[in-house]
């Protein structure tokens, strides 16, 4: 390589693996489109379903009472309904049907198809159920850019468990460290980096780090900016 050319933060990437809610979903889509009927409470039901969803399946995977997805997303919608005092079983669906087609964010689709233009294996690796993640991608137009779309289904249990993220590498044929996983949520990135993914954490947010045993190769603002980490 020509000492002009700096080298890429991550050489030696086969394969980028996607988190998806947060990451390439915008969760807060679906609440935002019931503005009209939430009113001002719309930002706060959707904090609080966000927040339950993933502390139950957290508490779920530790009591060894798994649930798909998509009971846990319905049973923390419950919750936060509940807590912001609102009550309606009309609403409830609409929501829930929404998730299922929620808005990619724009920079998922053209950096999905650079990646694979490029020769590099793409695919999702979420806790969403596959129902959801195929309804999710083929709304987003994603599917078409994508090599495989895993829920931690097959496994059986919840990210951070390490068998969730082994599922990528059984799949797509590639070792750990030639695995580039990025996700928004500081939870899921340590988990992916201690299970030995090369780990880039998507901070659309401008949220503070973890503190927890393993942390991100890199950290970025922007899916754009993916490409040239990997040398592309
Ligand atoms: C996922 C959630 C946790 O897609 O964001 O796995």
């Amino acid at each position: 390589m020509p000492a002009d050319i700096p080298a890429p933060a991550l050489p030696g990437i086969r394969a980028c693996v996607f988190d998806a809610y947060g990451t390439l979903f915008d969760v807060n889509s679906a609440a935002a489109r019931m503005r009209d009927a939430l009113g001002d409470k719309a930002d706060a039901l959707s904090a609080i379903w966000r927040t339950k969803q993933l502390e139950y399946t957290w508490l779920r995977s530790l009591m060894g009472r798994h649930a798909d997805f998509w009971q846990v997303t319905g049973e923390a919608l419950d919750f936060a309904m509940a807590d912001i005092g609102v009550h309606d079983a009309g609403l409830r669906e609409d929501l829930m049907a929404h998730y299922l087609a929620l808005d990619a964010y724009p920079d998922a689709a053209p950096v999905l198809a650079q990646l694979r233009g490029a020769g590099l294996a793409t695919a999702i690796l979420s806790n969403g159920a596959p129902a959801m993640l195929q309804a999710g991608a083929d709304s987003a137009r994603l599917t078409e850019r994508l090599d495989a779309i895993l829920s931690v289904e097959e496994a059986g249990i919840f990210k951070p468990h390490p068998a969730t993220y082994r599922l990528a590498v059984d799949r797509l044929g590639v070792l750990p460290e030639a695995v580039c996983f990025v996700s928004s949520n500081g939870w899921d990135v340590a988990g992916a980096a201690a299970f030995g993914f090369r780990v880039a954490w998507l901070n659309r947010m401008g949220r503070t780090p973890e503190r927890l045993p393993a942390g991100p190769d890199v950290e970025i603002r922007g899916l754009d900016a993916l490409p040239g980490l990997i040398g592309l």
